[in-house]
């Protein structure tokens, strides 16, 4: 292969911009020309394809977002424009990509890959809701912002003696809830995964205020099927304590990435530029117990995420009241 594309599609993440400099300097380095697609699948049905050099990725290591842009695209999900992109890339004579996003853009990769285009999956997402991968790109970051929050709202959380919902991020897994639970510490997580009644949501807050917390931190996943705002009201109905919601957003998707999210992203976007080198099948790369790993990208796509049950349960002893 001689010419390969990249682009990143869906919500951003950080630490895109490293997997898209590793992309492009592995490809030159290789012999390659590297092309930039603009703003995921919708800049290449635009034909927006610009020709990267080894000082476009310049300086971008340490940035958040992604220089190449990013969307989502309604249009990619039907066939006929999967097929005109499929025309686009074969204008340009770019033989294989590489798609840094999460599952949408990852079945969009698929739908090209059909049309004959090798795809190579670079996991992006804040959520970590890949299950062929430990971890996603962004991941991490997230998390850690969530940290800084956590921080923050207990201080004045406890000074006012309040309950305090905290809404992150992660529309089908509660990851980002689960591990900045467990590294950050509240009394009550709420993730899709697994069902709660609002008595027993009440109960813990009671029995952390009656063995004399002073505040009651409660971290939602937004896939939860509860609304924040209904559950500070019956909080504050059930317990007597004031409550307060916090809903970070897109706080979360930004920021610069950590050194985990940096190395994560150089070292799958460099092997899936040594597989369209190889000219492989399309491929998901990711991250299992610390080696870098590569799956089918249709069968990818099927493994679920696994939630792990048993962090949840010591999240949910380590923030027990006395
Ligand atoms: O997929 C990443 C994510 O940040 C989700 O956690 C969130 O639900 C969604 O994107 C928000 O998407 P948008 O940027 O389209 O509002």
């Amino acid at each position: 292969m001689k010419k390969i594309g990249v682009l990143t599609s869906g919500g951003d993440a950080p630490g895109m911009n490293a997997a898209v400099r590793a992309a492009v300097r592995c490809g030159i380095d290789r012999g390659m020309e590297v092309f930039g697609i603009k703003r995921g699948f919708e800049g290449l049905l635009d034909g927006e394809i610009v020709s990267m050099q080894w000082h476009s990725v310049g300086d971008i290591l340490q940035r958040g977002g992604t220089i190449l842009r990013t969307a989502r695209s309604s249009r990619f999900m039907e066939d006929k424009w999967v097929e005109h992109g499929a025309k686009i890339l074969e204008a340009f004579g770019i033989e294989g990509l590489v798609i840094i996003g999460g599952d949408g853009s990852f079945r969009g990769g698929a739908a090209l890959a059909k049309k004959g285009v090798p795809v190579m999956g670079v996991p992006g997402t804040i959520d970590n809701d890949l299950g062929y991968t430990d971890y996603t790109i962004g991941f991490d970051t997230a998390v850690n912002t969530i940290l800084g929050l956590i921080t923050n709202i207990r201080d004045t959380s406890s000074s006012h003696e309040r309950s305090t919902i905290i809404e992150v991020m992660g529309r089908r897994c509660g990851d980002l809830a689960l591990h900045s639970v467990l590294s950050g510490g509240a009394d009550v997580i709420l993730v899709p995964e697994v069902k709660h009644d609002i008595n027993e949501i009440c109960r813990r807050v009671l029995e952390g205020q009656a063995t004399g917390k002073a505040h009651s931190l409660i971290v939602m996943a937004e896939g939860f099927d509860m609304d924040s705002s209904e559950l500070a009201r019956t909080l504050e109905e059930m317990t007597g304590r004031e409550a307060r919601t916090v809903v970070p957003g897109y706080i979360q998707r930004g920021g610069s990435p950590t050194e985990k999210d940096r190395l994560l992203a150089s070292v799958t976007a460099a092997k899936a530029v040594e597989l369209l080198f190889d000219d492989s099948d399309s491929k998901a790369i990711g991250i299992y117990r610390g080696e870098v790993v590569t799956m089918d990208l249709e069968k990818a796509l099927q493994v679920k995420a696994e939630f792990r049950r048993d962090l949840y349960e010591l999240s949910n002893v380590l923030g027990k009241g006395k």
